[in-house]
């Protein structure tokens, strides 16, 4: 594939039914939590995006054994424990593979180091230090970003307020908690992905959640875990870009077949019923303690303007840069509060979504914590412009969803990134009419 694409408006609804790739967060998670069941389980519908692929090659390097049935299903066998990396450990572009591998590698027997891409050397590390070394984790780190080298060393329990509701901070405590003496405990202001909690239960851990006053705690221990095969659902993340793309899309009307609907990752749910957005959810059900459904999108000609701040956005935090070309074509006003933690990302994800949406013809400005948007009331934008992806795969797809409105081609530049989360993201569209 081309690194650059191009995009201009579609003339044809988006039409027909998509099953959308596996979530990236929770793939992460079976593997990492898988090796902690000192056995052998099936992991099923594997992401094939470059991050988790990314965690996946660390463990073969830490002497998991790893064996592929098919290109999305893999048996991982813990039964021999983790050993001593022999070369540093590559995370790519992906921060939830340092930051959870951070905590994991903290309690172990032997010395480890993480590296990654530019992107990812330039994100906050303090996050995660700063805790793990009040467990008793010895991290030496470029002033507070990677490379990380760690010293393998005995950890104790700790009580932690986290200031930010982090699911990477919080998974990677608790990754160290598990490994520790004693109890560890995470107190988040408003309540991250709980994935990590979710599939340590499936898996028996003694690991409790739960909420005191307005703040959410979970506690672990370590514990022997129970190994069961675990099915990886598709990410709400990805069938975002379809969601904003069938709204704004003339006469559309698509199903988007397999989403994860995990509370703490439907915020954008939320907000397309507050932005009259004409969708349904269908066949709901539960698969390792995580719920899934199909999700109906019509376009939806009378979009408004809304309000996202509070609770709301770490429920939604990725799916920000759709949500303001969704923005983009309401009717009125949408300000989006309470999101500095968006520059944290792949890239600066406020400055970055703003300029370049801008440069579309969408009218947005970047403000310190989010953005005020004013809606074109479903309108064609201009195009016409060359668009920079910053390393950051949400980004380009963002603006590819934003293209598919645009009177005059956009290019856009190192398209490519896609394959971070989403290699399948044009050939779904493709499938779909564009
Ligand atoms: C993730 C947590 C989020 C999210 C990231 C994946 C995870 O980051 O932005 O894409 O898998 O835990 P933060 O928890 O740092 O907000």
């Amino acid at each position: 594939m081309n690194n650059d694409i191009k995009i201009s408006a579609i003339t044809s609804p988006l039409m027909g039914e998509v099953i959308i790739p596996s979530d990236k967060s929770i793939s992460h998670r079976a593997i990492i939590l898988g090796s902690l069941t000192g056995g052998k389980l099936k992991i099923s519908n594997f992401s094939k995006g470059k991050d988790p692929i990314s965690t996946l090659e660390i463990f073969k390097n830490l002497g998991l054994e790893v064996s592929f049935i098919d290109d999305k299903t893999l048996f991982i066998n813990s039964k021999n424990g983790l050993t001593a990396p022999s070369i540093p450990l590559d995370c790519g572009n992906s921060g939830t593979t340092m930051r959870l591998m951070t905590g994991l590698l903290s309690g172990q027997k032997f010395n480890s180091e993480l590296f990654g891409d530019v992107s990812l050397s330039k994100r906050p590390m303090k996050r995660i230090i700063e805790p793990l070394t009040l467990m008793g984790a010895k991290i030496e780190s470029n002033e507070n970003k990677a490379p990380l080298k760690i010293k393998g060393s005995k950890l104790n329990g700790i009580t932690y307020e986290s200031k930010i509701a982090s699911a990477q901070v919080k998974s990677s405590i608790l990754l160290a908690g598990f490994n520790s003496v004693g109890e560890t405990k995470v107190i988040e202001p408003s309540l991250s992905r709980n994935h990590t909690e979710i599939m340590l239960q499936y898996f028996e851990a003694d690991i409790k959640t739960g909420k005191i006053e307005d703040e959410f705690y979970t506690t672990i221990r370590s514990s022997f875990l129970i190994p069961k095969d675990v099915y990886i659902p598709g990410d709400i993340s990805s069938a975002a870009f379809f969601m904003v793309a069938a709204a704004i899309t003339k006469n559309s009307d698509i199903i988007i077949k397999n989403v994860g609907l995990n509370e703490t990752r439907t915020g954008i749910i939320d907000v397309m019923k507050n932005m009259n957005v004409d969708f349904e959810i269908l066949d709901e059900k539960i698969t390792n303690g995580e719920k899934i459904g199909d999700v109906r999108v019509k376009y939806s000609p009378n979009l408004k303007g809304t309000e996202i701040k509070g609770d709301i956005i770490p429920r939604l935090i990725d799916e920000i840069p759709v949500i303001c070309v969704l923005a983009g074509f309401a009717e009125g006003k949408t300000i989006i509060k309470d999101a500095s933690d968006l520059k944290n990302k792949e890239s600066d994800r406020i400055k970055c979504t703003a300029d370049e949406l801008k440069k579309m013809g969408i009218n947005i400005e970047a403000a310190d914590d989010g953005f005020i948007i004013e809606g074109n009331g479903q309108k064609q934008i201009e195009g016409n412009a060359e668009l920079n992806t910053y390393n950051d795969h949400r980004l380009a797809m963002s603006f590819y969803v934003a293209g598919l409105r645009a009177k005059s081609e956009c290019l856009i530049k190192d398209f490519i990134w896609v394959n971070t989360s989403f290699p399948e993201f044009l050939g779904l569209f493709n499938k779909l009419g564009v």
